[in-house]
């Protein structure tokens, strides 16, 4: 019989592209201001990826960081999960450029598209594969290059996205005190809802045409406050959820590790579950909102800098396009 808890994170990495984009940047490209962005988002600077860097060559780096922190070999891993709404191309996977990449000649690959909950659904696929017993070690990457989708010339947009990878290697592991234990999953969506936050143009219900092109619908469309809204109500709910699910209170937590998309959203959510706002994580002022990749690279940096204790119970929630939502418990 599968054991609801036998998924373990054993390892994490992150790599975030070197060219910075600030604020005053994008003062000289769009009508807007250091001051505005700062007040609405929290975000200061994000990082743009090189013309010829590609999703898969981001998500490969911050793999190959992650299996050395979890000290394993490509070889190892025979599950390869890469959640991205900006894959290299429709097909092939980004998972199988990465498999190429990697040399995971083990390893079986696929992508899963659900926005900035990708990373969280991706997860809670692996943990569903890990505990059921037909996979070992899987390796969960939250990769994307936003700066292939947005309007460098709509201001409601432009100035929140950024690129980015990171990475975790999860593994079957049942001993009840194993670090890094995955203790709970939640996740939803609602297609009703799908207008307020897509790319309309450049797949199959719009294929790319001279005039769409030019009108702009291959880039980021959304409804900012709407989004703002439902994405508060929909953290909260899963947040509680997830704590429920593995039989814990929001006391219990010691770092909420949320998406990164606006620093308002995360106040009210710490507001709203009664935990201090000094017990989220926050790094969006450096890179933005890069969708499936925020909080794998905010779980890396929490991990790295030291922020994380052994037995620490994380909270990670995230909210995006779909509209989708996602919470999980893990006890560091
Ligand atoms: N600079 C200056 N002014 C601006 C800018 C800008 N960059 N962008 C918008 N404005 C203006 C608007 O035009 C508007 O002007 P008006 O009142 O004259 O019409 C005014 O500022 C206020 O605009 P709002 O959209 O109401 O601003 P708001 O306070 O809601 O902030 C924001 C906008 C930052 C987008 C916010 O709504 C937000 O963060 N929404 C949620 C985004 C999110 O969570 N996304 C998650 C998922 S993303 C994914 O899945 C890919």
């Amino acid at each position: 019989m599968s054991n609801p808890c036998s998924c373990s994170i054993i390892g994490t990495g992150s790599y975030m592209p070197k060219r910075v984009v600030t604020n005053n940047d994008l003062e000289k490209l769009v009508d807007t201001s250091d001051e505005w962005i700062t007040s609405r988002t929290g975000i200061k600077e994000r990082r743009i990826a090189a013309v010829d860097e590609t999703t898969s060559d981001m998500a490969s780096e911050a793999a190959r960081r992650a299996m050395t922190s979890a000290g394993i070999r490509p070889e190892d891993l025979d599950l390869i999960i890469v959640a991205t709404v900006t894959p290299d191309m429709f097909f092939p996977s980004t998972a199988c450029f990465v498999q190429k990449k990697i040399g995971a000649i083990n390893a079986v690959g696929f992508d899963i598209s659900a926005a900035c909950s990708g990373f969280l659904f991706a997860l809670q696929t692996a943990r569903h594969f890990i505990n059921g017993g037909s996979r070992k070690t899987a390796l969960v990457i939250g990769a994307e290059k936003l700066s292939s989708l947005i309007n460098w010339e709509d201001r409601n947009t432009c100035i929140l996205f950024g690129d980015g990878a990171g990475a975790i290697i999860v593994r079957f592991d049942d001993s009840t005190d194993a670090p890094g234990k995955v203790l709970s999953s939640v996740m939803g969506s609602d297609g009703n809802l799908a207008h307020l936050l897509s790319v309309p143009g450049g797949a199959s219900a719009q294929p790319i045409t001279f005039d769409n092109v030019l009108s702009r619908t291959n880039t980021i469309h959304m409804e900012g406050r709407e989004t703002f809204k439902h994405a508060v109500t929909r953290m909260c709910q899963a947040s509680e959820e997830a704590l429920m699910q593995a039989g814990l209170k929001t006391t219990d937590v010691d770092l909420v590790i949320p998406h990164q998309a606006n620093r308002r959203i995360i106040s009210v959510i710490a507001e709203r579950l009664g935990i201090p706002e000094e017990r989220t994580f926050i790094n969006l002022d450096k890179y933005g909102n890069t969708s499936a990749a925020t909080i794998p690279v905010a779980l890396d940096e929490a991990s790295r800098s030291g922020r994380l204790k052994r037995g620490d119970i994380l909270l990670l929630v995230a909210f995006g396009g779909g509209f989708t939502w996602a919470s999980s418990v893990i006890a560091w």
